[in-house]
């Protein structure tokens, strides 16, 4: 006798928790960059078996011969796991047939108009849904609106055929990778899932229990997507907060703003630092707010909150070169002359993530204002290129190079860079990260955002 569909579903979500329990599993994971790679190497660590697919053909070749390319990642991990055949990577989407678990770890960036662009969601989903297999469970991580998950992507999928929630299982599970830190990393940060249905709920929960210990499960895709643009929203508004603060205490003089947040730090309860600086950047905490405000749109909100401090943070980039053109205007030199350093162009500190970069931004409104010698130094950063012009990074920051600028701005404040003998040697210092508190108070040379001097 031929099974019906309820028994064939059962029977497809037995065989895939036997798979998860006996660790058998195959998991597969759509990019492999900042949170692809990661993820994909965790679980090899933990000997299952980890697929990646990928369209950049160069991070494919890198991993097929066992080179790693993220920082936080360990270069052996990496050389042993695909040695092994733990972890590999293709760019052919057929490798999803292999897999019980596929991750959608794709970027989610906007338009130019910041308007969300989905399209390397929906390319995903759409090659998935030519290899998907009833029994599979699909893993949306990448950040998103809330009803991406149900309203773009489970109907591309089930163009296979097959249906969401018995056929096939679907679950968002944001990701809160940090790169950089190096306290909390995939395994042991807690994180968020969201299925379908509760069978879609508790798989994906059990999938990723195999790599990670604190789960916390929601009642569908929304929540979980919602939670996560909250995350990022939240930081996104304390820290135009501060940026805002800042801006009033350089106004009314006197009063240091990192010295404020630090006593009010003292508070043990009630109240979280945030930190000003020269504007947000990376993939997330500027893009997702947009994200968000987009969405409400829809549903005749305006989210007002939200796109004033959007406004304040992208404001401070025109902030701090505002602050270079007084810096340069006190010195016997004109902005087509002067000789600017930017300090630090990742988007924050000990990365080598140059997206959205506030620094970059300056750097840019500096050319546009006729800079002409305009030179950064960043460790992390070799070579990048800037408005169609290559740039390369000082190589050494030396005292003989530090003097030959008018100014320099410490835009990211790398923990390899010896503020002292930035200060000591330096004509004049535009620090927007106060990475300089140890060495400013007895310099006149150093002019801190948010102190008013
Ligand atoms: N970077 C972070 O710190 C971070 C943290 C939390 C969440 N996120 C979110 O995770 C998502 C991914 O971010 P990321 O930083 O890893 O981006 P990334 O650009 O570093 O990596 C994405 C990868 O996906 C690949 N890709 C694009 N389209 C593809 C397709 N159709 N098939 C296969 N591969 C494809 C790209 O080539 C790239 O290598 C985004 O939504 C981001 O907002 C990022």
């Amino acid at each position: 006798m031929i099974p019906d569909k309820d028994t064939r579903a059962k029977e497809a979500r037995a065989e895939l928790e036997e798979r998860i329990r006996e660790r058998r599993i195959v998991i597969g994971i759509i990019g492999l960059g900042y949170v692809g790679l990661p993820l994909a190497v965790e679980f090899a660590r933990q000997g299952i078996r980890a697929i990646g697919i990928e369209i950049d053909e160069d991070k494919v070749r890198q991993i097929q011969e066992g080179r790693n390319y993220i920082r936080d990642i360990d270069d052996a991990h990496v050389r042993e796991l695909v040695a092994d055949g733990t972890l590999s990577a293709t760019s052919d989407y057929a490798a999803c047939a292999d897999c019980d678990a596929l991750f959608i770890c794709v970027p989610t960036p906007f338009t130019e108009n910041k308007d969300p662009d989905i399209r390397y969601i929906v390319n995903a989903s759409a090659k998935i849904a030519e290899h998907l297999k009833p029994g599979q469970i699909v893993i949306l991580k990448s950040t998103t609106f809330p009803n991406t998950t149900e309203g773009h992507v489970q109907p591309i999928l089930e163009n296979s055929g097959l249906k969401a929630g018995q056929d096939f299982y679907l679950a968002f599970s944001p990701e809160r990778i940090d790169p950089g830190n190096q306290k909390f990393h995939t395994g042991n940060t807690p994180i968020v899932v969201g299925g379908l249905t509760p069978n879609c709920t508790e798989l994906a929960c059990a999938v990723n229990r195999l790599i990670i210990d604190q789960i916390m499960s929601v009642s569908g895709p929304k929540a979980a997507e919602m939670s996560k643009l909250l995350e990022n929203i939240f930081r996104s508004v304390n820290i135009a907060l501060v940026n805002e603060l800042a801006r009033l205490c350089d106004r009314m003089g006197g009063i240091n703003v990192w010295e404020v947040i630090q006593a009010a730090s003292t508070k043990p309860f009630g109240f979280m630092p945030f930190y000003p600086g020269p504007g947000i950047g990376g993939h997330c905490i500027l893009i997702d707010p947009y994200y968000l405000s987009w969405a409400a749109r829809e549903h005749d909100f305006v989210t007002n909150f939200i796109t004033l401090a959007a406004e304040v943070n992208e404001s401070m980039p025109f902030y701090v070169r505002d602050m270079i053109t007084r810096a340069i205007a006190r010195q016997p030199v004109t902005m087509a002359d002067a000789r600017i350093l930017l300090l630090g162009v990742a988007f924050k500190r000990d990365v080598d993530d140059l997206r959205h970069s506030p620094a970059l931004k300056v750097m840019d409104l500096l050319l546009a204002d006729g800079v002409v010698n305009l030179e950064y130094h960043d460790p992390f950063v070799p070579a990048m290129e800037l408005e169609g012009r290559e740039m390369t990074s000082i190589p050494k920051l030396t005292p003989d190079v530090l003097r030959q600028f008018n100014v320099v701005v410490i835009t990211t404040d790398h923990t390899v860079f010896d503020y002292e003998m930035i200060v000591a040697h330096s004509k004049m210092v535009i620090d927007t990260r106060n990475a300089c508190k140890e060495v400013a108070a007895e310099s006149d040379n150093v002019v801190l955002l948010g102190d008013g001097r």
